[in-house]
């Protein structure tokens, strides 16, 4: 029988892709989410949060190996530990756990520093584990700043910082290789990027060029921010985070590339061009009567 594998956070931005690609390679996988509507016709899932030990225990015991993935929030540190000690109950074999590039809990940076904790406890479980660790997705430039490159103007406080952008899906690619074979990649803490760093303004006139239309970047300091999001309703944790991040890239700690992804997969990852090729529909905005979004 193969591995048994079990995948969190399934309809997230790299979620959908590991499916997505776990589906086409005929691989058996069972997703854990907590809102089973949104996977995709003929996925196997299973109901799951992080909330409750003994659910999670049970959830676990047909479980070789974990993908685990949790989204930035306050209780992560707790939850984390509840489905380390739920796993090593349950005799969970190997923990490929989402990181983030720069993760360390002795980072200044919040973001950094959550996962850098919530890494160590995993190091330190006994469980045999990998860490995946990304840089920024070029998708974030659909489902965070989606909205505001269609009006024109993206206003970060990212000063000219520059970030090796990668693709989603090339994320899921390197996830899918450890998936298939985790103890070739024990211990790993494995950095995945793009192909080189870009500034947003770089990124801009990338995208602008794909879509025949000017789309501007315009940095800003952290009060201007803070007071946007206010406004917005964000709740201070969230703000927190962010501001983290993009202190992290304006005081340039993400334009590190690595060669992971093709000492991986053997190819080249996906460069930004290719993206915005691929993706331009979603930056054209939507006409009155017609239909321009996949
Ligand atoms: N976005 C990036 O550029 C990036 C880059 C590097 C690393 N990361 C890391 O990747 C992780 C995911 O971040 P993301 O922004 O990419 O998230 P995302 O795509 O929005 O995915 C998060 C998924 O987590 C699942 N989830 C489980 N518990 C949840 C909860 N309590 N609240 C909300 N969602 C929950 C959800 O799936 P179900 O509804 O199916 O359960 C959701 O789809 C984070 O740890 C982040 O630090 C992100």
């Amino acid at each position: 029988m193969g591995l048994r594998v079990m995948i969190t956070g399934p309809t997230g931005t790299l979620g959908q892709e590991l499916v997505r690609k776990f589906k086409r390679a005929g691989l058996p996988f069972v997703a854990a989410s907590r809102s089973l509507e949104r996977l995709p016709e003929g996925v196997r899932g299973l109901q799951l949060d992080y909330g409750n030990s003994l659910i999670l225990e049970q959830a676990f015991r047909d479980v070789d190996v974990l993908f685990f993935l949790q989204p930035l929030m306050p209780g992560m540190r707790d939850e984390a530990l509840r489905v380390i000690k739920a796993a090593r109950a349950s005799g969970v074999e190997f923990i490929l756990k989402v990181s983030e590039m720069g993760a360390s809990k002795d980072s200044p940076y919040l973001y950094q520093r959550l996962h850098g904790e919530i890494d160590d406890m995993l190091v330190h479980s006994g469980i045999p584990y990998a860490l995946l660790k990304p840089s920024s997705y070029m998708q974030n430039f659909i489902h965070g700043y989606g909205d505001a490159l269609l009006q024109g103007t993206l206003f970060l406080p990212e000063g000219e910082g520059r970030t090796a952008y990668v693709d989603a899906r090339d994320v899921a690619d390197v996830a899918l290789e450890i998936l298939k074979r985790p103890w070739s990649y024990e211990k790993r803490h494995l950095d995945i990027t793009g192909e080189r760093a870009l500034s947003n303004a770089e990124a801009l006139v990338l995208i602008s060029n794909q879509i025949h239309r000017r789309i501007s970047y315009v940095p800003i300091t952290e009060e201007a921010a803070i007071k946007t999001w206010q406004r917005a309703g964000m709740n201070d944790f969230q703000m927190e985070v962010r501001l983290s991040l993009h202190r992290a890239i304006r005081e340039g700690r993400t334009d590190h590339v690595s060669m992971s992804y093709q000492e991986i997969t053997g190819r080249p990852p996906l460069s930004f061009e290719q993206f915005c090729r691929e993706m331009k529909s979603f930056w054209i905005p939507r006409r009155e009567g017609l239909e321009l979004w996949p």
